[in-house]
This record gives structure tokens, C-alpha cells and sequence, in this order.
């Protein structure tokens, strides 16, 4: 099969090449890939992480695709099913796995980091991470739910968003932040979109800002009551902006730091906000399935789809400052 391969990590490394096409053990399923979604995860795979195995390595951390070939013993999908894949590897066995939260599997890790990912014709997984997608959900959609909605949806609830709050998403336009503006919208919050982007206002942004003076205009427009939930996956760069924008009893969560992790922390400010800060990562298989049902209800927006041979183009065009919705690797 063809796949997108690096020997030595760097974009410049990657290439298209001939390699042996898995097939399924006891348990796992084939996927013929369809669409692959491109994230920041898999330019830190190819260029920064260390560890990365097996070498030489196919990344890819988000797909969809149909069900090829079942392994023994799997009953709950079969061949020609269309499906998207849950995006960590968890084994089904620990405490975590045990209270439903595969995502911190003690045992667990992202795919296309320790095992070959989905920049390829086929890609195999353990069938329970394939769930069936609802008939007419497009292949940009379904390749989007595993990372750029699942993480925002866990979020959001992680962080107990309600009706009539002032949610405020930072890189709005990113893969995660289009899906968390629509899911605030979706709980009845208040939805408020940093962003270097005019508006935003079709995936439910109330308001779009930028982010020069924003905290003076979100004051302005919430007359002082600033945010209730502050989603800022940014990092380091927007943490002293963003944290002024914390309201009282405000929750920031932080799953991403695409400017840097290292911050600045007043307490003072923390504790007389009486604000929290969570930390979240992924989602829940339970969390996923929901999604995958409601997914129709939803929309992406996708820049440029790409073929496998174009794979550095369509990892360098994530920075690019041009840059208006997703990144794909339409794959077959
Ligand atoms: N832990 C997890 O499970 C998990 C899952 C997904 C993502 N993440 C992390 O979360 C972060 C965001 O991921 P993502 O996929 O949403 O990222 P993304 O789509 O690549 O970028 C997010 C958005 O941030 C804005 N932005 C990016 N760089 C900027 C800069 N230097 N200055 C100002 N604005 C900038 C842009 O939006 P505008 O043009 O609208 O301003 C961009 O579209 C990354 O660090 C990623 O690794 C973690
Ligand atoms: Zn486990």
C-alpha cells in the first residue's frame, strides 16, 4: 500500500513510499482510509516529539475510512462499513478504561505515535476504537470528530458550560475552535470568538474578536462581567490576555499550548476569582459515540484537502498564515 513515511523525523523527511499492508490480529479491524484530518499532533510527530515508534514511521492520528478486513472474534463491524476511528489506544482493562475515561488509559496512548497512524491506504486499529458513522455524514466530517471535536466536546463539559454563560474561545478558526464555538452555542452560552478572522458568526460565534484590546472590549460588551469559560488552547502567548478575561467563578481550560506551555501564574487573581483551571486532553469513548450520533447536526470548515503525495505541503500549510479551516489528507 502507499503511505506517507519519515525514516528521521522533520517535514522535510517525509515521502510517499510502498510499504507491506497490515493485516487485522484478533480483535482489530482494517480500515481502508478515506480522510485523514492534519493537526498540530501530528506536526509535533514528525518533528519534535521523541520516541516515535516503529521507524520507519507513518503519522496520521485522525481518520475515517471503510472497514476492510475483520480480525477474528470481531463481531461489531464488518466489511464495508463506514466508520471513524477514536483516537487513542486504550486497553480496556485498567481503572481509568474501568470509569470510562479511555483517553488516560494507563496503558494508552495516541495513535500514530507508537504505533503507524492513518496517512496511508489502511491503517489497522482495534475494533473497539471503530464506531459506525451515520449514512450521508461527509468523510471531512467524519475525519474531524476523533480530535478537533471530541477535544473541545470533552472540554466544554469537563468544564460544566451552561445555558446564559459567556463562553469565549481563543483560535476560533482552528480545528478546535470551530467545533467548541458550536457546541457553547448548542448548551445556550453567550459565544465569543478570539480571532485574527472577520466573524465567525456561522459556526455561532456572537461576537468575533481580535485579539489586540480584547479584554477591554469584552468588557465593554459584557459590561464587566467578562467570561464564564475561557477556552485557550493557544498557550503561552494569550495566557496573560486571556486569564484577565476570566470572569468570577470563570472556568479556563487548556488542552493545547501551540505558542508555548510556560506561564506566568498570579494566585492572587486565581483565588479572588474564585476561578478554576482545568486541564483536559481528549475525550471518552462514551463522549464519542454521542458525538458521532449528533455529528450531522454540526459543520467543518476544510482550506485544502491534500493527496498523500502532497503530505509536506499539508503539513507546512497548517502555520500558514493564510490558513482559513481544516487541513486534509484525502487519501481515497
Ligand atoms: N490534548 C488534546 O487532546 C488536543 C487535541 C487537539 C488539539 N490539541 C492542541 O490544542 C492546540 C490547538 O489545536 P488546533 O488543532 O485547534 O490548532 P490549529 O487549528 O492549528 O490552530 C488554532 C487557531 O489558533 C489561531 N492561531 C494559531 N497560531 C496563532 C498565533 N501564533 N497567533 C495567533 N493566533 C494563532 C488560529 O486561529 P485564528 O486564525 O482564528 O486566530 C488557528 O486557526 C494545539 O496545541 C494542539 O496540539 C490538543
Ligand atoms: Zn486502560
Amino acid at each position: 500500500m502507499r503511505a506517507l513515511v519519515f525514516e528521521k523525523q522533520g517535514t522535510e523527511n517525509l515521502k510517499v513510499a510502498e510499504v507491506e499492508k497490515p493485516s487485522p490480529k484478533e480483535g482489530e479491524v482494517l480500515v481502508r482510509v478515506k480522510m485523514s484530518g492534519v493537526n498540530p499532533i501530528d506536526n509535533m510527530v514528525i518533528n519534535a516529539i521523541p520516541g516515535i515508534k516503529p521507524m520507519p514511521h507513518i503519522p496520521g492520528t485522525e481518520s475515517a475510512g471503510v472497514v476492510e478486513e475483520t480480525g477474528n472474534d470481531v463481531t461489531s463491524v464488518s466489511k464495508g462499513d463506514n466508520v471513524t476511528v477514536f483516537g487513542r489506544y486504550f486497553d480496556g482493562t485498567c481503572d481509568m478504561c474501568a470509569h470510562g475515561m479511555e483517553m488516560l488509559c494507563r496503558k494508552g496512548y495516541i495513535l500514530g505515535l507508537l504505533n503507524n497512524g492513518s496517512f496511508a491506504e489502511y491503517v489497522t486499529v482495534d475494533a473497539r476504537n471503530v464506531v459506525k458513522i451515520p449514512s450521508g455524514l461527509s468523510w471531512e466530517m467524519a475525519a474531524s470528530l476523533p480530535v478537533a471535536a471530541l477535544t473541545p466536546y470533552h472540554a466544554i463539559k469537563r468544564s460544566m458550560l451552561k445555558s446564559g454563560e459567556i463562553a469565549l474561545i481563543l483560535g476560533a478558526s482552528g480545528n478546535t475552535g470551530q467545533f467548541a464555538l458550536q457546541f457553547a452555542k448548542e448548551l445556550g452560552a453567550r459565544t465569543i470568538a478570539i480571532s485574527r478572522k472577520q466573524s465567525l458568526s456561522d459556526f455561532g460565534a456572537d461576537e468575533t474578536l481580535p485579539l489586540a484590546n480584547a479584554a477591554e472590549k469584552l468588557g465593554e460588551i459584557t459590561e464587566g462581567r467578562m467570561a464564564d469559560f475561557v477556552m485557550n488552547s493557544l498557550g503561552e502567548k494569550f495566557w496573560n490576555e486571556s486569564f484577565s478575561m476570566l470572569g468570577v467563578n470563570g472556568r479556563m481550560v487548556a488542552f493545547g499550548t501551540l505558542t508555548g506551555p510556560q506561564v506566568n501564574l498570579d494566585l492572587s487573581g486565581l483565588y479572588s476569582k474564585h476561578a478554576a483551571l482545568i486541564g483536559s486532553t481528549g475525550g471518552p469513548l462514551n463522549e464519542f459515540k454521542e458525538l458521532v450520533s449528533k455529528a450531522a447536526n454540526y459543520k467543518v470548515k476544510v482550506w485544502k484537502k491534500f493527496k498523500l503525495e502532497d503530505g509536506q505541503e499539508a503539513i507546512k500549510a497548517l502555520s500558514s498564515p493564510e490558513r482559513d479551516g481544516r487541513v486534509m489528507l484525502e487519501i481515497s
